[in-house]
Parts: C-alpha cells; structure tokens; sequence
C-alpha cells in the first residue's frame, strides 16, 4: 500500500515523500525581495517532499500587498536563488507559486499608483494588507479595479511566460499557477467577478480561455513536467463566487488533461475554513473532478489541501483518493513536520498574530524535536 511518506516522481521532479508544504504568505521581503531570512525559513522546511513557495508576483501589476516578493526584478531572482540553493543543499525541492493578484490590491501598490485590474469593473468585497509610514502593518479595503482591455491579454499571458523562464533561472524545480483563492485567473473563471462580454466572459469556455492561454505559454516555456496549478473550485475568498462551480471545474481539468503536468492542487472547501464548504445548491463533489480529469487523459499528480491532519493525510494516501497532501498553518508551526508526522509526535501550535509581518519572531524560531524540553 502506498504510504504519505513514499517517494514519488511528479513531471520532471523527484520527491522524498508526498507531504508538501503549501503556499503561505508571510509578508517579510520587503521591497518584493526574497532575503536571508526567507531562505533560512524554507532551509527549515526541507525534509518536505516539496515546498512550494508564498504567492510571488509576475509583475508589478500582479502585486496587492506589501512586503511580498516577486519575480520581475533582478534583486527579487537574485534573492530566490539564495533560497533555492539552501533548499536543494538541504536535499529539499521548490516550485514557486506565481500570482497576478487582479483585483485584490490597492491604488497605491500599483505602478504609477493606477487602478488594479480585473475581468471586469467590479469591486471586492476583501482586503489587502499595506505597510503604514511608521513601518507598523494593516489591512485595508481592496481598491476600486478597472476592466482590462483584451488587447492588454497578450501581455499579461507574455509577464507569466516571462516569470516562469526567470523562475527556472532562478533554480526553482518548477512553478505552480495560482488559479485559486479569488485572484485574476479565479477571477477570470467565476461568473461574480466576471461579466464581459468579449471571448474572455459569458460562457465557461470563455471564462476558462485566460487561464488555458496561460498554461499553454508556461508549458511552452518550461515544459508541462516542471508546470502544476492550484485551484479552489467553491473558496469564497476574496469575494469570489461562481452559482455552478461543478461544470466549470470539470472544463478546467479536462482542459489541463492534455498537457503531462506534474500535479493539480485541489483546495478542498473554503480556503483555511470549513471543508464541506458550498457554492451553489449542491455540495461540490471532487471525486467526480478527479474522475473527469482521469477520463481526459489527465495523468498528474493529485494533491489535496485544506485541514488536513496526520490521520485525514494518512488515510487519503493510502485509500488512492490523493497522491500528494499540502499542509499550510502546520508547517507555518512545524518546520520539522515530516519527521513529526512519521512519528506521530505532539505538534506545535500556530501562532496567528505573526502570519503577516514581521521578522523572525513566529517565522524562523518555532522548535524542532531535539529541542523541545
Ligand atoms: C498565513 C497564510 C498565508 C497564506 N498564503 C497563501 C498563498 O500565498 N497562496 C495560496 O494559494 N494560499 C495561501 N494560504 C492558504 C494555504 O495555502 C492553505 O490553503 C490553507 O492554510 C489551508 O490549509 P491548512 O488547513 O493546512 O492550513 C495561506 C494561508 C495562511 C494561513
């Protein structure tokens, strides 16, 4: 029987075991420039089959809150190849999750200080996070977005393409398209955020055509083994909502069937809350996913996210329903969480008030086993 802590080949990337650390923001680069710190923190996590990295911006565009990286500056890519060199010294593998936030920003984190851009004109009801003059941190309400012109695609695709080959450059062992969580390419998919009625709005083949013209320019760069995606077919995040979302998620993954991705990262509920979270009248069911995409062809890796525990991960494993589990908040707490897993030892708690911000206090000092009393 295949166990949570074997190893596993994806795409073009061999894994030690099949715990992955999910993508988690923690607003500690200034300037959108990975440092020193960041790469101690992930340095830490290491013995996780794979990392995958906190969401980095492709483009000044992309950005929508303070002190998060990105990848379009020289200084930024010279910054995560000192994190993926102290990665792959520790023996670990990293993809880094590349994100256009669309709507979810603010006027004053965008170039020149302009609009945020999205699908359409229509304003979350969210908030982004901004640094005060004092250097202190808070949230604020997303500013209003413009509707791009669909003569600005081309180049939005073009700033992914970009990103991914600078990614590779950089050392990364792949990327992961961010299509969750109610940022431009999930805003893009789902019909509360999406009203145009140009090829890119209306039906679900329209709404998925940004997110497939994407995928196709990444894999064209990189190649699809060191290309994955993450998707939350019914997070409310972000304001997003879609009346259907079964249909519309069955159309993604059997589009992405016909490249040989190295996984598909299912968020499973709402994002970091309930699990059996719904959108529509009926709950959403990802076995039926999972089985369209198999029907398409689809041969990637399936990873699971969202509330998983030791027992839950164990058991989706070795039952065949996922072959890869992300954890987020525990491995925010336990850089050392595989060896804790295998050993079903105590786990440290998350502490909250230092997700976002800060320096190393709730970053870099949670304890590992051979420290704790
Ligand atoms: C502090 C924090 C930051 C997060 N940042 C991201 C992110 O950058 N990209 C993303 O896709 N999800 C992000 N998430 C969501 C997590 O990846 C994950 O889906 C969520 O925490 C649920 O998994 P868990 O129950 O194992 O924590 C974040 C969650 C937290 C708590």
């Amino acid at each position: 029987m295949t166990s949570l802590f074997d190893p596993l080949k994806i795409g073009d990337i061999q894994l030690a075991n099949r715990i992955v650390m999910a993508p988690l923001t923690r607003n500690r680069s200034p300037g959108a420039v990975p440092n020193t710190l960041n790469a101690a923190y992930y340095e830490q996590r290491a013995s996780a089959g794979l990392l995958i990295t906190e969401a980095t911006a492709i483009s000044h565009q992309g950005q929508g809150y303070a002190d998060v990286p990105g990848l379009y500056k020289p200084e930024a890519l010279e910054g995560w190849k000192e994190v993926t060199d102290a990665v792959h010294k520790a023996g670990g593998k990293i993809v880094v999750q590349m994100w256009h936030v669309g709507r979810i920003s603010h006027d004053t984190l965008q170039p020149g200080g302009g609009k945020p851009v999205a699908p359409s004109a229509i304003r979350a009801k969210s908030k982004t996070y901004l640094v005060n003059a004092d250097g202190s941190g808070s949230f604020a309400e997303t500013s209003e977005p413009r509707a791009l012109e669909k003569a600005e695609l081309p180049g939005i695709v073009e700033d992914y393409r970009r990103a991914a080959r600078a990614a590779i450059d950089a050392g990364f062992d792949g990327v992961e398209i961010h299509a969750a969580n109610g940022y431009l390419l999930d805003q893009f998919l789902r019909s509360g955020s999406n009203v145009r009625t140009d090829e890119y709005g209306g039906s679900i083949e329209n709404r998925a055509r940004l997110l497939f013209e994407v995928v196709d320019a990444i894999t064209g760069e990189i190649g699809a083994g060191r290309t994955a995606i993450r998707i939350s077919p019914v997070t409310p995040a972000n304001d997003a909502f879609d009346p259907n979302p079964q249909p519309l998620f069955t159309h993604v993954v059997e589009g992405l069937a016909k490249h040989d991705l190295a996984y598909i990262h299912i968020i499973e509920g709402a994002t970091g809350g309930a699990r059996d979270h719904q959108q529509g009248d009926k709950p959403f069911d990802y076995a039926a996913l999972r089985a369209a995409y198999h029907a398409a062809g689809g041969k990637a890796a399936w990873m699971v996210n969202n509330g998983y525990d030791r027992a839950l991960a164990i058991d989706a494993v070795e039952s065949g329903k996922a072959d890869l589990v992300a954890f987020g908040k525990l491995f925010i707490a336990n850089p050392d969480l595989v060896e804790r897993l295998k050993n079903g030892t105590v786990l440290n708690a998350p502490d909250k008030d230092t997700f976002y911000g800060g320096g190393a206090k709730g970053y870099t000092d949670y304890p590992i086993l051979e420290n704790v009393a």
